[in-house]
């Protein structure tokens, strides 16, 4: 593993980025949003550095794209009581607004989001080094996502709002917003996994403190002035900063009602544990997994192979549902691997830009570090990287190391590296890979690779109870999104979809009575005035 020339020589020099991808000026951004109005902030700020490195010779620098604001706890406090008085104890003009008001909003948000598809795309490369196919289909999927919400919110029957008589009672259920919702996204996905928490998030009329991750910020930024013209004062506020220094002390505040956080689990612990009232803060987490990848003696090689790498390398790894550890049976595994390198050796490094890349540069700073240590780890306990210059790497570049043969001992059995190294365990009985996924922590998704249906059944009936899904043949994947996608045990709490991302930023209330004449004409006259949107009733009623 060393620092090599021909993946520095991967860099442009500044006249070879072409023009359509250059990033625009350094952006100074100072501007946050709080209770309807573009804050300027005149305190420090953070640097926002792009993975891609401009080259000259042979040095190679960094690109710094511009800055955020460092908000401090004060500031972000300030965005928080936005949400609290915007929200009004359910009484504000957001949670009051009628669903059609709200979905006329969430179409303008779309049409605004469309208008932005180039620069968006832009700065996903540029700010986290994704590949220009994967940063037009984040940001099509993205909108797709909001467009699915919206055709979800108009079905009738799915927004539970409905009155009904049962054994004597007569009930107008609705679902209402849970209140105020803090959203943190992840780097990976700055725009999908941003706009899955937000859009739910508005839709139910809650309101929102969002603070994006901090790569994958500035490109957000067109945003703020959107979310201030489509909605109404403090129904949704965006902060920037240090997590340790805004987002605590709102956790501490006792003021949010639901956490939206995709992250480490970890992180969603510490923060989670300073909310006062635990049992009143709702979660909806996408924390940490370690899915794995199991290729049993029958599998089509083929076809487990190309799964396995998409799902080991797509994006560098940097996937939450990657594939981050693969067993393969003992009699098949030289042949897997050969296959396996075979392919990785052939996947192409450079810029997000360049067509036919696979591997692009990796936007943590201490990301390389921390692969270099898993590899030397594996390495002093008994692996070999076995593919052709695996774990070399040029300052943001990583190339990817395939590691064998992996055991339990090793630092990368456990741990989710969200990265380029691909741990492969042999294995000879099946009931080994049944232990490490009953023993695992995380329990996301896992992919089997076979075609004996015994074979495959046993392992299915076993690990159901383990992981939120189980792929057949395929990679591991969120979508399709009106899917549910979820994880067990420290891996995700709260299901989405489309209809159930819905269900999990809302709660269900009801207004209950003797069902007798009186009472249904004053539920009735009841229903008719709510100005919140009325349930087709003519039928009971
Ligand atoms: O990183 C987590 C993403 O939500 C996973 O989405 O499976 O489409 O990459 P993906």
């Amino acid at each position: 593993m060393s620092d090599t020339n021909d993946l520095i020589n991967l860099f442009p020099e500044d006249d070879a980025v072409p023009d359509d991808f250059r990033h625009g000026p350094v952006t100074e951004q100072r501007d946050y949003l709080v209770n309807g109005e573009i804050r300027q902030w005149p305190g420090a700020l953070l640097p926002v550095v792009s993975p891609v490195c401009l080259r000259q010779g042979t040095h190679v620098e960094p690109v710094l794209l511009g800055h955020t604001p460092r908000l401090d706890s004060r500031t972000a406090m300030q965005a928080l009581d936005a949400a609290v008085a915007a929200y009004d104890n359910g009484r504000g003009a957001w949670p009051q607004m009628s669903l059609s008001r709200r979905i006329d909003r969430l179409e303008h948000l779309l049409a605004f989001m469309r208008e932005q598809q180039a620069s968006l795309v832009c700065g996903l490369m540029w700010e986290v080094g994704k590949r220009l196919e994967d940063a037009r289909s984040e940001f099509d999927r993205t909108c797709q996502y909001i467009a699915d919400t919206i055709a979800e919110l108009r079905r009738p029957n799915q927004r539970d709002d409905t009155v009904a008589a049962e054994k004597g009672t007569l009930a107008h259920v609705r679902r209402r917003p849970v209140g105020v919702v803090l959203c943190m996204n992840p780097y990976n996905y700055p725009l999908y996994e941003t706009f899955t928490t937000l859009i739910p998030a508005l839709a139910m009329g809650n309101s929102v403190v969002f603070k994006p991750s901090r790569f994958g910020v500035l490109l957000l930024r067109p945003f703020l002035a959107a979310f201030q013209r489509l909605f109404p004062a403090g129904a949704i506020n965006v902060i920037y900063g240090k997590g340790r220094e805004t987002v605590g002390a709102l956790l501490a505040s006792g003021k949010v009602d639901l956490f939206a956080f995709v992250g480490t689990y970890r992180g969603a612990m510490s923060l989670s544990r300073l909310h006062p009232h635990p049992h009143r803060l709702r979660h909806v987490f996408g924390l940490d997994a370690k899915n794995p990848g199991i290729v049993l003696p029958d599998a089509d090689l083929d076809n487990a192979v190309r799964e396995c790498l998409a799902g080991t390398l797509l994006f560098n790894g940097q996937r939450c549902t990657a594939l981050k550890l693969l067993f393969v049976h003992e009699s098949v595994v030289n042949d897997f691997l050969e296959q396996f390198c075979r392919g990785v050796d052939a996947m192409k490094a450079g810029m997000p830009w360049e067509s036919g890349v696979t591997l692009t540069p990796i936007p943590e700073p201490g990301k390389i570090g921390y692969l270099n240590e898993l590899v030397a780890d594996a390495k002093a306990k008994g692996a070999s990287v076995i593919n052709r210059g695996g774990g070399d790497h040029g300052a943001s570049l990583f190339r990817p190391a395939v590691l064998y043969p992996v055991n339990p001992l090793m630092r990368v059995y456990q741990e989710e590296q969200f990265g380029p190294v691909i741990p492969v365990v042999p294995y000879a009985d099946i009931d080994d890979v049944i232990e490490y996924v009953t023993d695992a922590d995380f329990g996301q998704q896992m992919s089997i690779f076979g075609r004996d249906p015994v074979a495959v059944g046993h392992l299915v009936d076993h690990c159901l109870s383990q992981v939120g899904r189980i792929n057949l043949n395929v990679q591991c994947q969120r979508g399709p999104d009106t899917l549910p996608f979820k994880g067990r045990k420290d891996s995700a709490e709260g299901t989405l979809s489309v209809s159930d991302a819905l269900r999990v930023y809302s709660t269900r209330t009801l207004v209950a009575t003797r069902l007798d004449e009186g009472n249904r004409k004053l539920v009735g006259d009841v229903v008719r005035n709510d100005q919140a949107g009325s349930p087709d009733v003519t039928s009971i009623l």
